[in-house]
């Protein structure tokens, strides 16, 4: 079932609802994001309006049809001169109540979208936590091929995790299986 969202990319006065919805994420879903809830609880305001103002970056967030955020996603081009045709996805969230209902595949569509509009982006990579199932089934229904399996990658409190990493080209001409 897919429901009626708009997806637009967040300015530096969206910067108090992302803050909201990330932390909510990384308390919802612990294993599924590297950062902590407590590392970025503690980061102060201007580091969330910071991140949104960086030109070398971009963040998208999914609305309802009552203009609530209920997602987001975060691109990051590479900084390097021989790497500045990569961009990377991270950042993923889609709150619980709306989770199965398409709007993940949106996010990442508008994603590869928006990197399309960036002059000499090529491809896109992502990491997610190897039994993340959702995430990865998601990935790899947009297209994105796994190439790398980082053993202990993550390191919890009570586990070490496993990351995927992924990639795939940014042009729509790519064909997807
Ligand atoms: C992973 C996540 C972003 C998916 O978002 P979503 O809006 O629920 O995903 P969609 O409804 O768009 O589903 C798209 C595809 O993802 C896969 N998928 C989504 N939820 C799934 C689930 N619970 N089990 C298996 N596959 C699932 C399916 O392939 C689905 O396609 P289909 O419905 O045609 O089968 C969301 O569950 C989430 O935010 N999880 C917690 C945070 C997280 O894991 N972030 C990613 C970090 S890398």
């Amino acid at each position: 079932m897919s429901i009626g969202i708009s997806i637009r990319k967040l300015v530096p006065s969206d910067s108090g609802i992302y803050r909201a919805l990330m932390l909510r994420g990384y308390s919802e879903h612990d294993s599924a994001f590297t950062s902590t809830f407590e590392e970025r609880a503690t980061k102060l305001p201007e580091w969330w309006t910071k991140r949104l103002q960086d030109p070398t970056t971009a963040t998208l967030g999914a609305f309802d049809t009552g203009d609530s955020m209920i997602g987001t996603v975060r691109l990051e081009v590479f900084q390097r001169q021989r790497e500045r045709h990569k961009i990377n996805l991270a950042a993923m969230y889609v709150m619980r109540d709306y989770a199965g209902k398409g709007v993940g595949r949106r996010l990442v569509d508008e994603a590869l979208n928006e990197a399309r509009k960036m002059p000499g982006i090529e491809t896109m990579s992502l990491t997610v936590t190897a039994d993340n199932l959702p995430a990865v089934r998601l990935y790899g229904k947009v297209g994105f091929l796994e190439f790398g399996r980082e053993t202990r990658a993550v390191k919890t409190a009570t586990a070490y995790l496993d990351k995927l990493h992924m990639w795939r080209p940014v042009s729509a001409d790519y064909v997807t299986q």
